[in-house]
């Protein structure tokens, strides 16, 4: 599974530090070459000896030992790495990586690398949920790194709780997998659409709505990682733009009507996260509309549904909706599924803890035509995103087409 990748493996120095051996022993069994770097501290949990005999590599601790002249050791193994899997990861490399430090090898390697991160944290269950240690984890989620959760149960400092380091056999299929989705959507080109549309009275006035584009930016930079070609639609978005996705602004819903039709018979999957307007004002007007009387009507018209338009277009496209709702959710759900003759329906409870607008998370339950297919716990929308793709990669496999 993991022949010819290089992956980098940082060690810091907590407790868990001893299990990074299995961590290394396993992913050189699967295949991958790996190189090791520890922390000084590190160092007093295990010896650096262990993993060299593990990876017969030379193992790096300080930074200033270069052993080759030929290469300047943080980067050439920067680049070198096909991933870097920091494990474990203790409040302190993480607390350096979000603030972008580079005292020693391992933090200056990992300012260093363009590769995909793993982070597979480990500490005392009050240091995990410390909300500088929460805070610094959701920096580093936001600029693609991706977590592995510790488990709970009982820690090494006595107590019972969240920061166990995840078993080896979890990290190394972790690693396996996210090298098996790389390929999920190779050759197919995806489109979708994120944040709301904005709906003018006037030149300075308008109707919008909450989205945040996180959820369409989420499926943007999964898919691109599983090897699709992304193009995002956008409307008003208050997160920031994925770097590096192919981004075509819009402004209404007629305007993202017409961005999503013309690019269909081009497109493969398309996924509609956006939060249209279903109403526009039936009126624009060209100047300030100016304060009258005491009340004021505005009068309201139907935009178009480009979920039903393009599900009613659809040829070899797989289409996959979204549904915000607030109450009966598999009714709804399934409704809109069928009525916009979507492949898949992504519903998210919008009053839900942790779903919806806005938030870094989602709380969703995915449907086809028969019925639920998951009900995903809360997770980080990047974590829904993979989860749904998987889903259309498998069943585009499958050669499950549009009804
Ligand atoms: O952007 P975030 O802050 O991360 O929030 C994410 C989200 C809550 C916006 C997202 O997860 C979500 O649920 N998007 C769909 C919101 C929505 O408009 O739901 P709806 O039930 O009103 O519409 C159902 C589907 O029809 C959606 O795919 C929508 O894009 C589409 N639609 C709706 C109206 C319309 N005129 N045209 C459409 O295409």
């Amino acid at each position: 599974m993991l022949n010819g990748k290089t992956i980098l493996l940082g060690v810091s120095g907590g407790i868990a530090a001893y299990k990074a051996a299995a961590i290394c022993s396993k992913l050189k069994q699967a295949g991958a070459d790996v190189r090791v770097i520890m922390t000084e501290s590190a160092t007093r949990f295990i010896a650096p000896l262990t993993f060299q005999t593990l990876s017969r590599h030379d193992v790096i601790v300080d930074t200033f030992d270069e052993k080759d002249a030929s290469v300047v050791s943080h980067i050439d193994l920067a680049d070198r790495a096909d991933l870097v899997v920091v494990a474990p990861a203790t409040a302190n490399i993480i607390a350096k990586m979000a603030q972008g430090l580079a005292d020693d090898m391992l933090s200056t390697t990992l300012l260093a690398t363009t590769a995909p991160i793993f982070v597979a944290p480990a500490m005392n269950v009050h240091m995990y949920g410390h909300p500088a240690v929460q805070a610094n984890m959701r920096t580093l989620a936001d600029r693609g790194v991706r977590f592995i959760e510790p488990g709970t149960g009982q820690l090494a400092c006595g107590y019972v709780g969240k920061g166990r380091l995840e078993e080896p056999e979890q990290i190394v299929a972790a690693i396996e997998r996210f090298f098996a989705d790389r390929k999920l959507l190779q050759g197919k080109k995806l489109l979708v659409t994120a944040g709301g549309t904005v709906e003018r009275i006037d030149p300075v006035r308008y109707l919008t709505n909450d989205s945040s584009g996180k959820m369409g930016f989420a499926i943007a930079e999964a898919a691109r990682s599983m090897g699709a070609d992304v193009t995002l639609v956008v409307g008003k978005a208050s997160a920031a733009l994925p770097e590096g996705i192919r981004t075509v602004r819009i402004e209404s819903a007629q305007d993202m009507l017409e961005a999503v039709v013309s690019r269909m018979p081009d497109t493969d999957i398309l996924i509609k996260a956006a939060a249209v307007a279903d109403y526009r004002p039936a009126e624009q007007a060209k100047q300030k509309i100016k304060k009258q009387d005491e009340e004021m009507t505005l009068k309201l018209v139907k935009n178009p549904d480009i979920l039903q338009t393009i599900g009613s277009l659809k040829t070899h496209q797989y289409i996959v909706g979204f549904a915000a709702e607030t109450e009966r959710i598999d009714e709804h759900a399934i409704d809109k599924l069928k009525r916009k003759n979507c492949d898949l329906l992504v519903a998210n409870d919008v009053t839900q803890e942790g779903a919806g607008f806005g938030t870094d998370t989602n709380v969703v339950r995915i449907y086809d035509n028969n019925g639920l297919v998951e009900a995903l716990p809360v997770m980080s929308k990047l974590e829904v995103a993979r989860n749904l793709l998987v889903h259309v990669a498998e069943r585009i496999k499958k050669g499950d087409k549009a009804n």
